[in-house]
Formats: C-alpha cells, structure tokens, sequence
C-alpha cells in the first residue's frame, strides 16, 4: 500500500535550514494548510507540529503534544527557541495559550483570551456587534422554559436557535419547524442555563477571514463554505465539507461594505484594547439580495476548510505576515495574491458529522495533478500513519482535494480528479462544491 504523497507547488517536502523556526498549533486540514504556505515562504527556516497529521509530518516535524494542554506547549515553543507560535484551533486561544506565549516573551500569531471571546461566547459578540451598529440579526436570551413561546412569537420561521458554546459549528438549529427550534431551546436551557434565538438572515453565505493586528488589517480573498452534510445543502451541519475561493458573492462593492461596515469598526474597537487583537478574525457573513452584509459570526482563528482554499491564494512570504501579524507590524508588511481560484472538498469518514468511523487505511494512485497553470493536490487532516506505514483516518474530515486554476471551474476539476483516486471505506464526499460560483 503506497502512502499518499504531497508536493506543492514549489515541492518542497521539508525545510530545515537558517530562516524563522514556526511552531503550528493544531492537527486538522487547516494546520496543514498553514504548513503548506509556511514551507512556501522565502524566509522559513524549520516548521513544527502539534500535534499535526500526517500531512504536517511531510513538510516539518510532528510533537506529540495536544492543542489543550498549554504548559507543554510552551515548553515545546522554548525548547524549539520559536521565533513564532501560529494557533490553528479557537479552543486554546479562549484558553490563554496566546497569553502565556507572550508572558514568556514568544511571538503568537493568535488572539489573548479576551479578544478569544469573540468566538467563545456568541452572546459576548452579539453585545460587541451591537455596542458598534455593526450589521447583525437581532438577538433574544431565553433563560426560562416559560419564555420560549414569547420568544418564538417575536420572530418569523425560520428560527435560528444558538447554544453560546464552543460547539464546533454543530451548535446551531435553523428550522421552520416550531416543535423543533422549541426542542432545541429547551435542550440548550437545560444544558447550559440560557440559551439564543437569533433574528433569522437570509441570502448567501460568505467568510472573510481578515489578518488584523493594532497596526492595521488585510482581507484575503472571500471564501465561502458548505456546512451542511448533504448535497444542495441538505442535512446537519458539520464543520464544513468544502469551500473555495474567491466567492463570486462578495463583489468590490459587497467587501467595500464588508470593509466600511464591520472590520473597520471592529478593528477600531480592538486596536484601543489594553492588549491587542493579534491574529485572524474570521467574519461569517449573509449576503442579502441587494449586497448588503450581516454577520452571522466571528471566529477568532482561520477557518477550516476555508484555509485549504485562502492559503494557497497568497503568493507573498506567509511566515513573514504571520510574524509581523504577532509583532504588530502589518501595516508595514506587502501582501500579494494569485488571480486564481481554489476549490476543495472534503473526504468525511464513515458516519460524519454523527459519528467517525476511524483507523481505516487511506489508498490511493493518482492524488496530485499538475497541467499548465492546474494543480491537484491532498490536505491532510484527520490522518495518521499505523505501525506499518500505512495511511489511516482518525478523525471526521480525513482529508480535503483541492484545486488551484485560473478559473473556478478548473480548480473544482481538479479538486475532484484528485479526491477520485483516493480510497477510504464508508468515506463520504459533496460533489456539488462551488455549485453557486459554477
Ligand atoms: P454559526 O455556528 O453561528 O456559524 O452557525 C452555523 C450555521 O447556521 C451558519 O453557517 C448558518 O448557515 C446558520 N446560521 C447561523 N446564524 C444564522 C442566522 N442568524 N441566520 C441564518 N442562518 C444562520
Ligand atoms: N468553516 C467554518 C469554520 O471554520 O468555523
């Protein structure tokens, strides 16, 4: 059995040599996409994991430490002298990783427990957004079973029922069933004391993921995802089964506004912090019909897959924007894009987003593709080696295909030219990714 391999696009499997020493903190599709881009980047020297994949494994070295467990991780960061700390996952951000990493005198690319909130509590947001008239739907706090019926009365179906938890986007009801959003707000009441009915938004859904810091901000190019499970954005919600970029939806026009009405006011309000916001803010955005922007969410690190398809869009040095990012300097830095898309689509084991089915092996022949200005390649996320080498899945999202072109159609191509030769047992896919920009 022969173990996928990765190249991209400069090839380069694993760097080691003088430039900056960068330690990424996670294991899914989203580290390895950072990993990507930091092994592309003039001015790496060595790139770090932890824990990492399989995919990390091939461009830097892997540590068995866990994303939760922070005095490790920065040991680790100290024993390695790492001139930069990138955080993938939001949980140890709400954790104070970043505060600690700082405490020691270590660069992190990632925000302080505070500014985490952002992402840690929706309600905390709700009050931001309002505090700032930033575009968002309207929002009530359920805290007693007698008020549900009131509170589903002031709304229109459907209904948007939100636990205010760390839930991995699997938190969230949307249903015009009434006995069903009054299942979900009892459910939330019981487990969590209170609860979220938010104002439903309609239109077309959007990520934004913009590198701010106290100096100032850069957007990347919109992506847009596809939360749900089933095709034409059917079934429950998972952590996202495919995106791409850029997102016809989000025209100059449409990011103008993204730009006037919601990260200038935010950036606004979290450069005059005590401590400054360092690191991604991930808008999630609605587009209504007429183009005007609401959020639905803010996320406080890069998205996951939207990374798999924003990375590999940036053609100048990423370790030396994530570095000033964390030192405050990205007002000072260049950044430069491809004008091409990305597209990719996530392999899903067995039973996702209720279940995974792990520790199967992950065959295949054909999983990179290069033609002209067309490349086909594998990033890695819920994968590992056994003790004989092979390939296995042990998370839910195994592995995303993406594809880069110079048209959105060739990338989706590829990106399913790639995921077409790969094997995994009960694996499921969307082939319908990007259907809205095709
Ligand atoms: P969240 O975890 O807040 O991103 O919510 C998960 C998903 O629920 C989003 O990607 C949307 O598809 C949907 N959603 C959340 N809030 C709203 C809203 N206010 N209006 C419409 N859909 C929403
Ligand atoms: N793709 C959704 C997220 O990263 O939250």
């Amino acid at each position: 059995m022969r173990a996928l391999g990765i190249h991209y696009r400069l090839g380069c499997p694993r760097k080691s040599m003088p430039g900056l020493t960068v330690l990424v903190v996670g294991g899914g599709g989203r580290e390895h996409a950072l990993c990507l881009g930091l092994a592309d980047s003039p001015s790496i020297g060595s790139i770090h994991s932890a824990p990492g994949n399989a995919g990390t494994s091939m461009v830097g070295v892997n540590h068995t430490v866990s994303t939760s467990d922070i005095e490790e991780l920065i040991s680790l960061a100290a024993e390695l002298d790492a001139d930069l700390v990138v955080v993938g996952p939001e949980v140890p951000l709400v954790n104070g990783l970043a505060d600690s990493l700082r405490t020691a005198g270590i660069a992190c690319f990632g925000p302080h427990a505070e500014g985490a909130m952002l992402e840690g509590s929706k309600l905390h947001a709700k009050r931001v957004m309002q505090e700032l008239g930033i575009p968002t739907g309207g929002c009530l706090v359920v805290e007693e079973a007698g008020a549900i019926e009131a509170a589903l009365d002031s709304f229109k179906p459907p209904w948007v029922v939100k636990r205010d938890v760390l839930a991995a986007g699997k938190g969230v009801t949307v249903t015009a069933d009434r006995q069903e959003a009054h299942d979900a707000l009892t459910a939330g009441l019981s487990s969590d004391g209170f609860v979220l009915l938010e104002e439903h938004l309609s239109g077309e859904e959007a990520s934004v993921l913009v590198v701010m810091d106290e100096s100032g901000y850069v957007c990347l190019p919109p992506s847009q995802d596809h939360k749900r499970v089933g095709e034409g954005d059917t079934g429950p919600n998972t952590g996202g089964m495919g995106a791409y970029a850029p997102a016809p939806v989000v025209t100059p026009a449409v990011l103008q506004r993204v730009v006037d009405e919601i990260v200038e006011p935010m950036h606004h309000h979290l450069r005059n912090k005590d401590i400054p916001y360092r690191g991604c803010l991930y808008v999630g955005l609605m587009i209504d019909s007429q183009g005007a922007p609401g959020v639905i969410e803010f996320n406080v690190r890069f998205g996951d897959p939207e990374t798999q398809v924003t990375i590999p869009l940036i053609s100048s040095d990423l370790a030396e924007l994530l570095l000033a990012c964390a030192e405050g300097r990205v007002s000072d830095t260049k950044v430069e894009f491809y004008s091409h898309s990305a597209a990719t689509v996530v392999l899903a084991s067995e039973g996702y987003p209720a279940s995974s089915a792990t520790g199967r092996i992950i065959s295949g022949s054909e999983v990179e593709i290069e033609e002209g200005e067309i490349r086909g390649f594998v990033h890695y996320a819920g994968t590992n080696f056994d003790s004989e080498g092979n390939l296995i899945s042990s998370g839910g999202r195994v592995l995303s295909a993406t594809g880069t072109a110079p048209e959105i159609s060739g990338a989706v191509s590829a990106a399913y030219e790639v995921i077409g030769g790969i094997e995994l047992e009960g694996s499921h896919y969307r082939s319908d990714i990007a259907y809205r920009a095709l």
